[in-house]
């Protein structure tokens, strides 16, 4: 297995990391190459976002260097909050060393003297790791010109939507404001296009729309690797569209759920024998999500490559290569419900049709998993699927309209039977794979998540 990103042992001191081969010679060759052929580096490796868009990094990087503004940031989305997903804390585990790195390496090339790492406040392992690799970059003074601050945020799905996490960082809860973050960067002084629109102060300057440049985890450990090592390097790994490898997880019904680096390109199906060790004996595996973002895998197309335009070939995405498994023990119903439920809770109701809209659509699958639905309440599921991302500021309702729209178009069956039997014929329920850890094969899934209110409180645990 192609591995360059998640070490055989982790790498916990500086000194460490400056002793591997590469370690630190991309920040040297991007202060020897200057920004724009740093960019034009990263542009030409073909490098995409791993954060689940998929946006190809040097584009982002250009158009963030080019645009007008005081001032620059740049944002490490470190947040990972979606289901069956664990490998940026993996990297952060691992090796933080090489996001550090090319968190310095992004800031020089787009211009930004300041730096932010959101992370979730309960990720404690990587916070310390991730401190402590800064603290050691500082005092080896290979930190010059450049603050780094972290900021640690709320548990909620959306505190990772790059403009719900802009918020967070300015002190505020994770809704999305209007505006991408290259327009409407940090601390921006333009017009409030955020949820919190109101009158400014009398002389307060608004012309600084800031620029900030938000990159994922993984990256931005990818970044001092390709400079260090080169364009062909990078891109005799994977594909001509989707060159190097991607970090996987392997969760649900699999053997042993685990984190894994694999080239792109390879077969989903493969990718699961690899990473968790293939399907449980005696059973066939039946669909595989991407997290929550994508439409669902099914059993016939698990040879389908692990890459950008794979994944879309066969009409999903790669997301952040989180793949959750389930066997033909699962009940489809049951999953479009569970899934759903999650973007219906997480949603934060900015946008009435996204709130409204996944509220009822998870109310109805319940009613027919439970036995008691009929055809009306499928067609109003549709009804409901076409209008959810109505006036939408984030992707979540899209998510919420792709996920369970082909579930409904892959399992037409298990939906008529449910109305026909009165009845759920695979009464087995699945947890949401709401990580907190993920070692040694086993999958350590948030038990309290089932007890989260729509308005983001928690019911009491029952006694
Ligand atoms: C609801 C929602 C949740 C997201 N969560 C994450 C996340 O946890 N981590 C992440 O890197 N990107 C997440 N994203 C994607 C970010 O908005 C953004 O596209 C990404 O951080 C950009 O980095 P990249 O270009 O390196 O992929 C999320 C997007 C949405 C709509
Ligand atoms: S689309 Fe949904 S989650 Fe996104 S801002 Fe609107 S209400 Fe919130």
């Amino acid at each position: 297995m192609t591995t360059f990103l998640l070490p055989r042992e982790p790498i916990s001191t500086l000194d460490a990391y400056l002793a591997t081969e590469h370690g630190g010679r991309g920040l040297e060759e991007a202060r020897r190459l200057g920004p724009q052929a740093t960019i034009d580096v990263i542009t030409r490796s073909g490098l995409r976002g791993r954060g689940g868009g998929g946006f190809p990094t040097g584009r982002k990087w250009s158009s963030l260097a080019s645009q007008t503004g005081t001032r620059r940031y740049v944002v490490c989305n470190a947040s990972e909050g979606e289901p069956g997903t664990f490998k940026d804390r993996a990297l952060l585990r691992s090796n933080p060393y090489q996001v550090v790195e090319g968190l310095l390496i992004a800031a020089f090339a787009i211009g930004a003297s300041e730096i932010y790492i959101g992370i979730k406040g309960s990720f404690q392992p990587e916070i310390a790791a991730v401190t402590r690799a800064i603290q050691e970059f500082q005092t080896a003074e290979l930190c010059r010109d450049c603050t780094v601050n972290i900021v640690s945020g709320p548990d909620e799905y959306l505190f990772g939507e790059e403009k719900a996490m802009l918020e967070v960082i300015e002190g505020k809860p994770p809704l999305p404001r209007l505006l991408p973050p290259y327009e409407h960067g940090l601390f921006s002084t333009s017009p409030q296009e955020g949820w919190e629109a109101g009158p400014r102060s009398p002389g307060e300057r608004t012309d600084e729309p800031n620029p900030t440049l938000v990159n994922n985890v993984e990256t931005l450990a990818n970044v001092p690797h390709i400079i260090a090592r080169g364009v062909e390097w990078f891109r005799s790994m994977g594909t001509r569209e989707s060159p190097g490898t991607v970090i996987t997880t392997i969760v649900g019904d699999v053997v042993a759920p685990d984190v894994g680096e694999v080239e792109m390109g390879t077969p989903l199906g493969a990718v699961i024998d690899a990473v968790g060790s293939g399907p449980l004996p005696g059973r066939q595996i039946k669909a595989v999500f991407s997290g929550v973002a994508n439409p669902v895998v099914t059993a016939a197309q698990l040879d389908a490559p692990v890459s950008y335009e794979g994944m879309s070939a066969i009409g999903t995405g790669i997301g952040s290569a989180g793949f959750i498994v389930y066997d033909d023990t699962a009940c489809m119903v049951h999953v479009a419900y569970r899934l759903s439920r999650f973007l219906y809770i997480e949603s934060c109701g900015q946008c009435p049709p996204c709130k409204l809209g996944s509220g009822e659509i998870t109310s109805l699958l319940e009613k027919i998993e439970a036995g008691s639905g009929t055809d009306g309440d499928l067609g109003a599921i549709h009804g409901w699927l076409r209008r959810v991302t109505d006036g939408s500021r984030c992707y979540l309702a899209t998510e919420e309209q792709q996920l369970v729209s082909s579930i409904l178009r892959a399992f037409p069956a298990e939906f008529a039977e449910h109305i026909e039997t009165h009845a759920c014929p695979r009464p087995e329920t699945r947890p949401i794979p709401k990580l907190l850890d993920l070692a040694d094969g086993h999958a350590h899934y948030d038990q309290t998540y089932w007890r989260k209110r729509p308005d983001w409180t928690y019911e009491e645990a029952a006694e």
